[in-house]
């Protein structure tokens, strides 16, 4: 395992990502503990991108619950549909939200909270856990965001 994180100086966040993806799935190679290694991607995450808040909330029972994250302290339970998270996990697919405010239901764990990014992971064709970006920047998040966070979701499923 690689103990020093490398991050890109690149502006360009493309680079950034392109630097860290391959880090993480050295970070995770040989580690058979799933929140050992969602913590270290979520230290990765927050560490190259300087996100606001970046974390994973797992399905247990009928509930989204918090696990690892890096930030502000967050909600520890989301219900299925509810807020952005628990509408990816109902709707199995990324939720991109350019203005939390305008979202129906977003669920504000902090105010400063602007835009935010919802990506599931699948285990058996089932959402097993979210992760959750948040921005303090309006419309902070796009397609690059996504792709390079759904190449991290598919590193995580082959951990499940
Ligand atoms: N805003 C999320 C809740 C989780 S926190 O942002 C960390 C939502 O609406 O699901």
């Amino acid at each position: 395992m690689a103990e020093e994180l490398i991050i890109s100086t690149s502006t360009d966040k493309e680079e950034r990502y392109k630097t860290l993806v391959p880090q993480i799935e050295a970070l995770v190679t040989g580690e058979p503990d799933l929140v050992a290694n969602l913590s270290n991607i979520a230290a990765a995450l927050r560490q190259s991108m300087e996100f606001f808040w970046v974390g994973f909330y797992l399905v247990k029972q009928n509930q989204l619950v918090l696990g690892p994250f890096q930030g502000p302290i967050a909600c520890t339970r989301i219900d299925f549909g509810k807020g952005v998270c628990g509408t990816s996990w109902k709707e199995q697919k990324t939720i991109l939200v350019p203005d939390v405010e305008a979202f129906p239901g977003h669920i504000a764990c902090s105010s400063a909270s602007r835009s935010e990014i919802v990506l599931p992971a699948f285990q058996n064709s089932e959402v097993a856990l979210v992760l959750d970006v948040d921005s303090d920047k309006p419309a902070d998040f796009d397609a690059v965001d996504q792709q390079y966070l759904e190449k991290i979701m598919r590193i995580i499923e082959g951990l499940l």
